[in-house]
């Protein structure tokens, strides 16, 4: 009897101090056996950091954009070079200076608010800069317009963000504003003879006008009212389905999305190569405002030039590029040269490269780290590839978790929809399977969603995902994560069709696709045929210089290395690939083309089972819409 009371009392203590040797040798264990253990701690301190700096911005008064960020970096470093375009170079001052100028021009002529919209359309040119911070300095948000865009797109991009004004460097897009009540600005032209052909309604902010205005700061108080849950940007998500639609970035997601060089390790001693467009998140956020983040030295250029891309590099001193999967396949495309390795850049910071074009890349350019981020513009959720590890887009770690919550998810192909268990909740896959991303939209995750687009936010959300009430924001990507938590992108949806019952991955198809000789980008989909179910495989391939398609090579590849369900039954030559500004393919409209050969223009292949490729003609396309030819 008093033994057991001995032993009772004691058990609680000595279980605790049990639990404490077992988690102290849990630890250990971890540290000896995680070989990135240094890596992971050092991602998590720097994590901690910025998220505790992000806190201390939600709590300043008046709050500290990233406009404050910018003027922080003029006082310190007036005279660095900031922006260095086509042989022109401005220092930090003198961008300060003129976006001034250019605040104060504006404002003569314009009528604008705090909080109001503008919408810019331009290149990528300093101006740019000047014009965004101006807007800034006045308190309005910027809608950032892809460039390439025009008409109907145009104006769906322009009325959804809700802008009045537009700020543009071209004059050929305005036919199609005049009847709308929008106030365009054409900067930095000279101004026009009076009497000459003057398109109504356009004003005309020519350098003339923008160099008479004073450079004098603008007023703080221009801009008191932001807090952290404003809008300051809209940016445009690529839309390879539909229209595009308008991603609301808050002051606090813009703080955000600029750490990103912070956490992949960029100084301020870095020199960023920026040619990606910057109407997107990845150019603007988090390359420029990044660089102003980090106080760094921007090379800006008009667009991408595989040529030109190295002699840049060593031109500049760049030390830090930005990549999508894309670049990269056509920078180790170019013919090689003995000054490859010629060069300082030592860390490339983007998203989308394949692990054998990583290798290649490595092999070929010499030890660059390459820092695969994971995240969309309007997400709530996000990796990073802090270890360099090929092929990865990121890697878990418990802070990611503890800041908000996310899954993979089981996802059904066919129907496309998550699988639901019998009590209508989601289901997690197990660890190493792939499932559907899905992040809990919290107050500490936020989804802004799009603007004037209840509907296209409400698609963006699951609900009741695990318990009744919740909302998780779907990513739309289909990941796998590894015992050793490197996340891996497996798959978009609607990237995937099925076809005799199964799924095919149209990036793998098209990855296999462009290892044929011949064949320099593949875009590969499902197209319908009358009386089949799912959607057999075709493919869009671009031949390389002077070559002709060679079926026979085509057929040989596509057998040995691709399951018959997915090889592409019918193949499409096109002179170029259709892509969005970001280099992502367009799919929607070659779909919907199908393929019938007298509405096709571009010279067509049907794969016939023994022959290979033969071209198409009107007779089997009517055999196989009859139904004589089964598939
Ligand atoms: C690049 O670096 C070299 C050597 O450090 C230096 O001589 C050169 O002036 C630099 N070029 C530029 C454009 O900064």
């Amino acid at each position: 009897m008093k033994k057991a009371r001995v032993t009772q009392k004691r058990s609680p203590h000595f279980s605790l101090i049990l639990q404490a040797i077992v988690n102290i040798f849990s630890v250990y264990h971890q540290v000896l056996l995680n070989p990135y253990f240094v890596q992971d701690l050092r991602y998590t301190i720097t994590c901690i950091f910025i998220g505790l700096r992000i806190e201390s911005i939600k709590r300043s008064k008046p709050l500290y954009t990233m406009l404050d960020c910018f003027l922080d970096k003029v006082k310190k470093h007036p005279d660095k070079q900031f922006i260095v375009f086509e042989g022109s170079c401005f220092t930090y001052r003198d961008v300060d200076l003129q976006s001034n100028k250019i605040a104060r021009a504006l404002s003569l002529d314009a009528v604008l608010e705090e909080g109001d919209t503008v919408a810019l359309l331009m290149g990528n040119e300093p101006a740019y800069v000047f014009a965004w911070l101006a807007l800034a300095k006045l308190g309005c948000a910027a809608a950032l317009l892809n460039y390439n865009i025009r008409s109907k797109s145009l104006m769906q991009c322009f009325s959804c963000c809700g802008a009045k004004v537009l700020l543009t460097s071209s004059e050929e897009v305005l036919p199609s504003l005049r009847e709308q009540s929008v106030s365009v600005f054409v900067l930095g032209q000279e101004e026009q003879e009076e009497g000459g052909a003057r398109v109504e309604g356009v004003k005309t902010l020519s350098s003339g006008k923008i160099q008479q205005a004073s450079d004098q700061p603008l007023d703080p108080q221009l801009r008191s009212k932001a807090t952290i849950k404003s809008p300051t940007l809209y940016i445009y998500t690529s839309g390879t389905t539909g229209l595009p639609k308008a991603a609301v970035i808050n002051h606090e997601r813009m703080t955000l999305a600029a750490s990103m060089q912070a956490i992949a390790g960029v100084t301020r001693d870095d020199v960023i190569y920026i040619y990606l467009p910057l109407y997107h998140t990845a150019g603007f956020v988090m390359g420029l405002v990044g660089a102003i983040e980090r106080g760094n030295t921007v090379i800006l250029r008009r667009k991408f030039s595989a040529s030109q891309f190295w002699d840049d590099c060593r031109k500049y001193n760049v030390t830090v590029i930005q990549y999508i999967g894309e670049i990269m396949r056509y920078l180790c495309n170019t013919p090689k040269k003995d000054n490859d390795r010629q060069h300082k850049v030592r860390l490339a910071l983007g998203n989308g490269i394949r692990a054998d074009t990583w290798s290649e890349f490595l092999e070929r350019f010499g030890d660059i780290r390459i820092c695969e981020c994971y995240g969309a513009t309007e997400g709530n959720v996000g990796f990073v590839n802090y270890i360099g590890k090929v092929g990865a887009i990121g890697r878990e770690n418990f802070i990611h978790r503890v800041g908000n919550p996310y899954a993979l998810i089981q996802y059904d192909t066919e129907r496309e929809e998550p699988v639901r268990d019998c009590r209508g909740f989601c289901v997690k896959v197990p660890k190493g399977e792939t499932g559907l991303l899905v992040a809990k939209i919290s107050s500490r995750a936020p989804f802004s969603g799009y603007a004037k687009s209840p509907q296209q936010t409400e698609r963006k959300k699951l609900k009741d995902v695990f318990v009744k009430g919740d909302q998780y924001f779907n990513s739309g990507d289909l990941l796998r994560i590894d015992n050793e938590g490197f996340v891996y992108f497996m798959d978009r949806i609607g990237d995937t069709f099925r076809w005799k019952g199964e799924n095919v991955a149209t990036t793998e198809v098209s990855d296999n696709l462009i290892m044929v000789e011949c064949i320099e980008e593949a875009n590969v989909y499902g197209v319908k045929v009358p009386g089949h179910e799912g959607r057999i495989g075709m493919a869009a391939l671009t031949l390389k210089d002077n070559m002709e398609f060679d079926s026979k090579a085509t057929y040989e590849h596509v057998k040995t290395s691709l399951p018959s369900y997915s090889r592409p039954r019918f193949i499409r030559i096109q002179n170029s690939l259709d892509v969005t500004g970001t280099f992502k393919m367009m799919k929607v409209k070659l779909v919907n083309e199908g393929f019938n050969p007298s509405v096709i223009r571009d010279r067509l292949f049907y794969l016939e089972d023994k022959e290979g490729y033969i071209p198409m003609t009107q007779e089997i396309y009517s055999s196989i819409t009859d139904g004589k030819l089964r598939l």
